[in-house]
């Protein structure tokens, strides 16, 4: 299903990367943020960082407890010992980033549109006028197979498709090991959150940001604050160019990635399926001016079509259900439509009471 509407982008499109290599030393009003939304520049809190867990370490309940512990006060935490190859997670950051340094004519290629978001783009959201984000980037399926099209992934450079087949395969069974720890750590079977996912015929996809460098980077934001729509999202960041802001309270913590760790956080479509004892947390992406950042988000969801609610061992008297069911087709177009909103989208869902 496509929905009303998203045909096509509401205005030409700018790749930022476009902008920025032409050397402008102010930026287009359309990226200037309100001056609410702008990052601040707090640096008491530099030395917070979100948890990091261990999977590989052989203490098997003790990661589960850390990782417990991380989503009820984080919403996000990395994990070493992941099973994932370092080297691939290098070759795959770097792949990318010779992608996006391709000619433009190599890239327009697979410029997309809103109908499906595949390929190249530089918006997300169809409102006309509406500011927009410091990025360009690259989304594509990777499951379910039928979706999954080699001919919409880029050709160059030439391993690029190699690599992210097999990435892909590795990053989605450390998806399957983590949805049963979330699984156990709420009281069930370890099988029920894959299962209410769809079983195997989950949906995986892909978004590669690209966050060239930018002459004000106190005025715009590289990605607006937002909670991701889906079940998990697995980050693989640029290990130079810190980025990612994770919101606390009224703070956003800068996050300091470990080496070779992957960054993990709750989708939207787990805090529906735990009834809110997950919670998905809004973060945002911060640029510079002297550094372009490359960050690879993996997003592990539900099948597309099935209805996703709480589970039924979390909805009792003295918790009642949320939430209502929706699929995550009818969920994601939200975003689609409107841009990155914060958490204002799962805030809405809420049953009325
Ligand atoms: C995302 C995202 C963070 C980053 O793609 O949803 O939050 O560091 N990316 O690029
Ligand atoms: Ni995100």
């Amino acid at each position: 299903m496509t929905g009303g509407g998203l045909q096509e982008w509401p205005e030409p499109i700018v790749r930022v990367q476009s902008l920025s290599e032409s050397g402008l030393h102010v930026i287009p009003d359309r990226y200037v943020k309100p001056p609410h939304q702008r990052p601040t520049t707090t640096r008491h809190r530099d030395a917070s960082n979100i948890p990091i867990v261990d999977l590989g370490g052989g203490h098997g309940k003790q990661s589960e407890e850390e990782i417990w512990a991380a989503c009820r006060d984080w919403g996000f935490f990395q994990v070493v010992g992941h099973g994932v190859s370092p080297e691939l997670m290098d070759r795959a950051r770097e792949a990318w980033r010779e992608f996006f340094h391709q000619p433009m004519e190599v890239k327009q290629r697979y410029a997309n549109s809103p109908k499906t978001y595949e390929g190249y783009g530089s918006r997300l959201g169809v409102q006309k006028g509406a500011v927009l984000d410091w990025s360009d980037y690259y989304f594509l399926h990777y499951l379910p197979a039928t979706l999954k099209d080699h001919d919409k992934w880029p050709s160059l450079p030439s391993d690029i498709r190699k690599v992210i087949d097999e990435y892909g395969k590795q990053v989605v069974a450390l998806c399957g090991r983590l949805m049963r720890i979330l699984s156990l750590n709420l009281g069930l079977n370890e099988r029920c959150l894959q299962d209410a996912f769809g079983g195997t015929e989950i949906g995986a996809c892909m978004r590669v940001n690209f966050y060239p460098k930018c002459p004000q980077p106190d005025l715009t934001l590289g990605l607006s604050s937002h909670s991701d729509p889906g079940g998990l999202t697995i980050l693989l960041p640029d290990h130079q160019v810190p980025g990612l802001q994770v919101r606390r309270g009224d703070d956003w913590i800068t996050v300091k990635p470990a080496k070779h760790a992957f960054i993990v956080n709750i989708g939207d479509q787990v805090q529906v399926l735990s009834n809110a004892i997950y919670r998905s947390v809004e973060h945002r992406v911060i640029v510079n001016s002297t550094k372009e950042r490359v960050s690879l988000a993996f997003f592990y969801n539900p099948k597309s079509d099935i209805s996703i609610q709480p589970v039924n061992e979390l909805v009792t008297k003295e918790r009642p259900s949320l939430y209502p069911p929706m699929t995550f087709d009818q969920y994601r177009l939200y975003i689609r439509t409107k841009g990155p909103c914060g958490k204002s989208q799962v805030e809405a869902l809420k049953s009325p009471r």
